[in-house]
């Protein structure tokens, strides 16, 4: 990959939901280079969401595409409308949702090395042994043999974060995954994104943190009515944004005033 060609382009991605009825994405263009750090904000039922359902391939397009270190990724053949997807691509890219997604009837290290075993049939012991140094470096290394269900939130955000690692994802996509803790479990979720972001991994983060947001983001992109508003550093997007749409979005999700 040449130094300076973006990890994702993303090219005029449209997007709707029951055959066209509802518009969710109109158009977006965004291009990310290695390393970078997006926040994307915005309005609830923005699309927010789609876009990164659309990343990992959850979701179809109506038409765009998105390369992915300058490889084709996801493009809409119309004619058969159908989207294609590179499944080779979409498995180094990890995602964690709002709500934990943790298999309740496996323990934590069995959660952590299902998709290795099963996707790279990576043999039990070296998936183990990666599993246990991650949980370890997560602080959760006495919870290996516990069950989801005997976990805090935090603590599933935390092991969910880890088993997407289990993939060596290039990309991360984080949606919203501190909206559904009691607000003391939301730092140790931050913390954990924040590890990795020192490590230079690339993510593309919704949230409506905005200490979060401030703290993680190299570059803020404000989604609105299924296009890009306003795309910054988070300096201007967050602290003087141009648009009048951001300004309002920030002082009335944010409670600050410009
Ligand atoms: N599976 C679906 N079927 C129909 N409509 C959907 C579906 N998923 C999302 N939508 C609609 O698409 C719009 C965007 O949703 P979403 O991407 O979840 O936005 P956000 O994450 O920004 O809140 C909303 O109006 C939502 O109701
Ligand atoms: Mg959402």
């Amino acid at each position: 990959m040449v130094a300076s060609s973006p990890l994702v382009k993303m090219q005029s991605l449209h997007k709707s939901y029951g055959d066209g009825a509802v518009q969710v994405l109109k158009g977006i263009d965004i291009e990310m280079k290695p390393g970078e750090r997006l926040v994307v904000i915005g309005p609830s039922g923005g699309g927010k969401s789609t876009l990164l359902r659309v990343m990992m391939g959850l979701e179809q397009i109506d038409s765009g595409s998105i390369t992915f270190a300058g490889q084709p990724y996801v493009s809409s053949a119309s004619r058969e409308k159908k989207t294609l997807i590179d499944t080779e691509v979409r498995r180094s890219i990890g995602m964690v949702f709002q709500h934990y997604t943790l298999f309740p009837h496996l323990n934590i290290l069995q959660n952590l090395v299902l998709a290795p075993r099963k996707v790279r049939n990576e043999p039990k012991a070296s998936a183990e042994a990666r599993a246990l140094s991650l949980l370890e470096r997560f602080g959760l290394a006495a919870k290996a043999r516990a069950y989801p269900a005997q976990l805090s939130g935090g603590q599933k955000q935390r092991v969910a974060i880890a088993r997407a690692l289990m993939l060596d994802p290039k990309l991360m996509l984080f949606d919203e995954v501190t909206s559904a803790l009691d607000p003391e479990l939301v730092s140790e979720v931050e913390h954990v994104i924040m590890q990795l972001a020192d490590q230079d991994m690339p993510m593309m983060i919704v949230t409506h943190d905005m200490w979060f947001a401030k703290n993680i983001a190299s570059r803020v992109i404000f989604c609105a009515g299924g296009v890009v508003v306003e795309d910054g550093p988070p300096e201007q997007v967050l602290g003087s944004p141009r648009e009048e749409r951001t300004r309002e979005f920030i002082e009335r999700v944010f409670h600050i005033k410009q």
